[in-house]
């Protein structure tokens, strides 16, 4: 009955966090794979603003009714507030439809499956490369999905002039999928200069900007990593936005994440927002509730708020040290070869330059576990693995 269905190879960030669990080389594996931060002691860290919060919320032990379709009003609001700021027009006036999803890939595909239902003609266009399921999310819904030119080899920079050319040959209401900080794979992000530029050609060709921000906080700083999305709001476009608090908050499986639409007016946002909660009762009816009650608890108490950003910025500032320390490291273990760009980019990851075949020799040699294209998550480094990890780099180089 089932011979016809095709064979799943897997999902290649997914797949290789498996195939990492199962290595048996406890002793000396090192998981730069799969964008989760890891602590300086190589653990998952609970922070100490979702302690508090979910120590609170579980004495006494609470019912779990279920949430509103479109999540709790403090959750949207914490989202809207973060992304937009709250003093935003477009927030004060109502005009931003938003509800929480099941993480920044729920929010991709809510959204996704909204634009396709109400631009039926719209094709979709993400950044050449991209995180994998950009592709598979949008594909998913039913859209054929194109890739801009983004990532430069030769100058690990931007193909800005290629870019912006080719957003200028897209079609009203085509869908450009951005990254508004800590690019994905590559850690190679545009200047606000380049976004005012790249939000010119979005407004003259009418096309739906859709960002996708899963790393607010870990570029510059909270206000910084949003530069473009305030941008484009205050543009006047109506731009979508998925956020994700895997990251930041270090909640990755509870699943928390959010979509923003920014309309033209508060009577257009009811709409949408009708559509969004619409579309998420078909799917799955309601997002979960605990991490949503711990997101609203955290953002919405000024006090853990402040500890929260702390706690963000010192995760950004244990990256960027390992980036540093790498960089050094490196360029005196290979000389003759520029390192500079592990400080170059930005976020957890780093596009290494590293080739398939050297990717699998870090493996299979050395228990060293990054994408097949070279992906490295940078906050999976710490003071006791980095050395072991710079001598395999090196290694499989020469
Ligand atoms: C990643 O890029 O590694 C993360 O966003 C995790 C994922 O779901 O792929």
């Amino acid at each position: 009955m089932f011979q016809h269905v095709e064979f799943y190879p897997g999902d290649p960030i997914l797949g290789l966090m498996d195939k990492f669990n199962q290595d048996p080389r406890h002793d000396i594996k090192v998981n730069l794979g799969v964008g989760v931060y890891y602590d300086e002691a190589g653990r998952l860290p609970v922070l100490e603003c979702v302690k508090t919060a979910e120590a609170a919320r579980a004495n006494p032990p609470q019912a779990r009714p279920y949430l509103p379709m479109d999540g709790l009003p403090g959750y949207r609001k914490a989202c809207q507030n973060l992304l937009f700021g709250a003093d935003n027009e477009a927030v004060q006036s109502g005009r931003i439809a938003t509800i929480a999803t099941l993480g920044g890939s729920g929010a991709l595909r809510v959204g996704a499956d909204f634009i396709h239902q109400w631009f039926p003609q719209a094709k979709a266009y993400v950044s050449n490369p991209t995180w994998g399921n950009h592709i598979s999310i949008f594909e998913g819904a039913g859209f054929t999905v194109g890739k801009y030119p983004y990532y430069d080899a030769a100058t690990i920079g931007v193909k800005f002039d290629e870019m912006l050319s080719f957003f200028n040959s897209l079609n009203e209401n085509d869908v450009v999928i951005l990254h508004p900080c800590c690019h994905n794979p590559t850690g190679v992000d545009l200047s606000n200069a380049q976004w005012d530029q790249v939000l010119q050609v979005v407004q003259a060709k009418k096309l739906i900007p859709f960002m996708d921000i899963a790393y607010q906080g870990f570029g510059d700083d909270m206000d910084g990593d949003v530069y473009a999305i305030r941008k484009a709001v205050a543009m006047g476009l109506s731009v979508f936005v998925s956020n994700s608090f895997s990251k930041n908050l270090s909640l990755y499986g509870e699943r928390v994440g959010g979509l923003s639409v920014v309309c033209p007016n508060a009577e257009e946002a009811k709409l949408v927002q009708g559509q969004l909660k619409f579309t998420v009762r078909r799917i799955y009816s309601s997002p979960p509730a605990h991490g949503g009650h711990v997101v609203d608890d955290v953002m919405n108490n000024p006090a853990l708020f402040a500890q929260w950003v702390g706690e963000v910025y010192a995760m950004r500032d244990r990256i960027r040290a390992m980036r540093q320390q790498l960089q050094d490291v490196l360029s005196a273990k290979v000389p003759g070869r520029d390192f500079s760009y592990f400080t170059k980019q930005r976020g957890m990851f780093s596009f290494t330059g590293l080739t398939p075949e050297q990717v699998a020799r870090l493996q299979s040699e050395f228990a060293v576990y990054m994408v097949d294209n070279g992906r490295m998550c940078v906050a999976g480094l710490n003071s006791k693995n980095i050395d072991y990890v710079a001598n395999a780099i090196a290694a499989v180089l020469q």
